[in-house]
C-alpha cells in the first residue's frame, strides 16, 4: 500500500524503499537564478501538483556498498546534479551507498519535464535512507529547482530565500489539493523533441541579457501575494488571468534574452487564442493556460468547463492532420508517497 510520507513522523534509516512523486506545473514560473550550484532562484515561483493517477516517478533505493543507478531500464553514470545530493547525504552519513532503480510512468513522453518528479523521487528516497538535516525539499532543488515543489501535494510555493547556503530556499504546500478540488489540468503534446535550449542553459542566458528580466524579479512577489488569495477564494478568475499573465511574462523574458529563446510554436499561439476566445464566448475568464520551457500547453479550469474545453481543443487541435497529439487529464493531488509493506 502507498501512503503519503510523513516526515514529522520519527527518524527514517530504512534499509531499502520505494517511493512515488508527483509532476508539478508552476503557474508563476521559477526562471533564473542567483546560484547556479545550489538552484537558488532570483524569484519565488507557485505550482500545483499534478495527480499520480498515470503520471509519476517511482523510484526504488536500497542501502549497497557501492552507488548504482539505473534509469527506465537502463544502468547509467550517476548524473552531476545526483552527485550533489549523494554528497550532502554523505556529508552526515559518510558511507552513504546507494542501489536506485528509478522508472517515470508517463503516457508515451507526455513532453512534460521528469527532472522535477525524477530529482523529488531520488531526494525522499535518499532522505528515508539516510536521516540528514535540513528538509526534504532543499536536497530535492540541489538537482533540480523544479523538484523541491514536487515534494508537497495541492499548491506549493517555492519561496526564494535569502541565506547564501539556501536553507531557507524551501517549498511548502500552501493549500492542499482537497482546497480545490474541482480544479482540472489538460496537458496538450505538441512535440516530444528535447528542447532546444535546456532550462538551465536558457535561465543562465536570460540573467545575464536580459533588462526585462529585472522588471519581472521587481513585481513577481506581489503577483504571488495575488494568486495565493486567488486561490485562497478559489476565485478561478483572476487565478487563471495571473497564471496567463506569468506564462506570457516569461515567455517574453526569454524572447528579450540576446540571442532570443523562443520556447513557443505557432501551434502553442493558437492554443492561446484558442483559450482566450473560449473565455470571451463565457464572457470572463474560465480557462487558462501555461507553457514551460517548450511549446506543450497546459489548460487549467474548473470541473463544469473540462468536457467543453478539452472538446474545443480535440476539435481544433486533434485528429488527423493535428498539431495536438496527445491530451493527458489529470487533477491536482497529493504529495510523494511511500511504499508500506
Ligand atoms: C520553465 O527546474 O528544469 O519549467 O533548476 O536548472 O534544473 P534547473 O531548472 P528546471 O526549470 C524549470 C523551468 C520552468 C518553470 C518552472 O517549472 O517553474
Amino acid at each position: 500500500m502507498y501512503q503519503e510520507i510523513d516526515w514529522e513522523d520519527g527518524p527514517k534509516d530504512k534499509d531499502e524503499v520505494t517511493v512515488r512523486t508527483p509532476v508539478n506545473i508552476a503557474v508563476i514560473k521559477y526562471w533564473g537564478k542567483r546560484d547556479e550550484k545550489l538552484n537558488l532562484p532570483l524569484h519565488s515561483s507557485l505550482s500545483v501538483t499534478l495527480s499520480m493517477s498515470d503520471m509519476y516517478t517511482e523510484t526504488k533505493a536500497r542501502r549497497s556498498r557501492d552507488t548504482v543507478f539505473c534509469i527506465n531500464g537502463k544502468i547509467e553514470p550517476p548524473t552531476k546534479r545526483f552527485d550533489r545530493l549523494i554528497k550532502k547525504i554523505r556529508s552526515e552519513n559518510p558511507a552513504a551507498n546507494v542501489d536506485i532503480t528509478t522508472h517515470n510512468t508517463f503516457p508515451t513522453a507526455a513532453g512534460l519535464a521528469s527532472s522535477a518528479s525524477g530529482y523529488a523521487a531520488l531526494a525522499c528516497a535518499l532522505k528515508l535512507l539516510y536521516p540528514t538535516r535540513g528538509v526534504v525539499s532543499e536536497l530535492a532543488r540541489l538537482g533540480s529547482g523544479s523538484a523541491c515543489r514536487s515534494t508537497a501535494g495541492g499548491f506549493v510555493l517555492w519561496e526564494k530565500g535569502e541565506e547564501e547556503g539556501g536553507g531557507d530556499s524551501v517549498a511548502r504546500q500552501l493549500f492542499s489539493a482537497e482546497h480545490w478540488p474541482e480544479i482540472r489540468v489538460l496537458v496538450c503534446v505538441v512535440c516530444r523533441e528535447e528542447k532546444a535550449v535546456p532550462s538551465t542553459a536558457g535561465m543562465q542566458s536570460t540573467v545575464v541579457t536580459s533588462n526585462l528580466m529585472q522588471h519581472r524579479v521587481a513585481h513577481v512577489q506581489v503577483r504571488i501575494q495575488q494568486i495565493t488569495e486567488a486561490i485562497q477564494q478559489r476565485d478561478f478568475p483572476t487565478f487563471g488571468e495571473i497564471t496567463m499573465r506569468d506564462s506570457n511574462e516569461m515567455h517574453a523574458v526569454c524572447l528579450d534574452t540576446y540571442p532570443p529563446i523562443a520556447y513557443l510554436n505557432d501551434t502553442s499561439h493558437q492554443i492561446i487564442r484558442s483559450v482566450h476566445s473560449f473565455n470571451s464566448d463565457k464572457g470572463t475568464v474560465r480557462a487558462a493556460y501555461t507553457f514551460d520551457a517548450g511549446p506543450n500547453a497546459v489548460l487549467l479550469c474548473e470541473e463544469r468547463d473540462f468536457v467543453e474545453l478539452r472538446e474545443r481543443i480535440r476539435g481544433e487541435f486533434c485528429g488527423k492532420k493535428g498539431k495536438v497529439t496527445e491530451l493527458v487529464e489529470c487533477k491536482i493531488g497529493c504529495g510523494p508517497l511511500v511504499l508500506t509493506d
